[in-house]
């Protein structure tokens, strides 16, 4: 038997059952797939039911307000993609009728759709024979051919995807493509991999020559820069303030007005005067410390407690008043600032 043949046997027994299989509709591969970009299968499985709940159709989705969408997406993190998941099913409705573009080269004009994720719509949903080259992918690829240029290089990428052209099934392109990354996805774990059972271990190079461990091999890692954050929550009689973020990857989402500096307790009651009136009374009730470790950012966030006995005064014109109740409910916030809401709930 081929390599092909032997891995779509493999995952016809071993696939996990999982609602965005044994389906062709593009919307449902396409929504799942934005979700499996950000988390891993089990955190993801609960999101995707809600969104194909609350918005069972394309349609529902590109009439949704877009604060909607980015509260079901709380949690996954990466907004853009909450962002361009809405930008997209618009274009979809008003540019193709509603009707997913069938053609590769249509799929990857979408906003938020890479060449892996184009290469997963068009042979899921429609049998197009364009390989998937996911991180899972990579590592399988990589350790049964004994591949050692590092995969974060081009050369690295091109000798992997040469590789996988030699074993890619063009006639069944969408189960070749599930199967082979189920495989990495359970079978060749990063970590654990299932050597002694693995239905290719006669003929992994990686095994032969004792490097599964050390396969794929990574040139180099991100710099991961350090910012500070100190929030200050003001509370007034059951009423905060907040703003809406213009920029960056939590665009859109509310915070509590944000200074991008370390502010300690010995130094908060010099800010604090700055937003209140002289002869206010004001009382620091906690101080919470949290960390947000992206892929490229380290974010060190400290939010401060503060009750004000008169409504404190802000010099930016975008921070607007409501009822603290409302920004668990209602409003979509960062992991860090839910963090700190849920602390403040208890
Ligand atoms: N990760 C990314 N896409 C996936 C899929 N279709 N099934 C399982 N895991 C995935």
């Amino acid at each position: 038997m081929n390599t092909s043949n032997i891995l779509i046997n493999w995952y016809q027994e071993n696939k996990r059952d999982l609602p965005w299989r044994n389906t062709a509709d593009p919307y449902i591969i396409w929504l799942s797939e934005i979700i499996l970009q950000q988390t891993r299968v089990q955190q993801g499985l609960p999101y995707f039911e809600r969104f194909i709940n609350q918005f069972p159709t394309i349609y529902d989705l590109a009439n949704a307000y877009e604060q909607d969408i980015l509260l079901l997406w709380q949690g996954l993190g990466y907004y853009s993609r909450a962002r361009n998941l809405h930008q997209t099913a618009k274009i979809i409705v008003d540019k193709y009728n509603g009707k997913f573009p069938d053609d590769y080269s249509d799929i990857i004009t979408l906003k938020g759709v890479g060449e892996y994720t184009a290469a997963a719509i068009a042979s899921f949903a429609f049998g197009k024979s364009y390989p998937v080259i996911d991180g899972n992918v990579f590592r399988f690829i990589s350790r049964l051919f004994a591949i050692q240029e590092p995969i974060d290089t081009k050369s690295g990428k091109k000798e992997i995807t040469n590789a996988l052209n030699l074993i890619f099934d063009q006639k069944n392109p969408g189960l070749f493509n599930q199967a082979i990354m189920e495989f990495g996805a359970i079978h060749c774990t990063p970590k654990k991999p299932k050597c002694d059972t693995c239905i290719f271990n006669t003929q992994c190079e990686a095994l032969k020559s004792k490097k599964v461990m050390s396969i794929p091999v990574k040139k180099g890692k991100t710099k991961v820069l350090t910012v500070n954050h100190t929030y200050l929550c003001f509370i007034y009689e059951k009423q905060t303030y907040i703003e809406k973020r213009t920029t960056g990857i939590w665009k859109n989402l509310y915070q509590f007005p944000l200074i991008e500096e370390h502010i300690t307790s010995d130094n908060i009651a010099n800010i604090v005067n700055h937003y209140i009136d002289q002869n206010s009374k004001y009382e620091i009730r906690d101080c919470f410390e949290s960390r947000h470790i992206l892929s490229h950012r380290k974010i060190d966030a400290i939010f401060y407690t503060i009750y004000v006995n008169t409504p404190p005064v802000f010099s930016k014109n975008n921070i607007f008043e409501i009822p603290l109740t409302d920004m668990i409910t209602r409003f979509p916030v960062s992991i860090l600032t839910q963090n700190y809401l849920k602390r403040l709930n208890q």
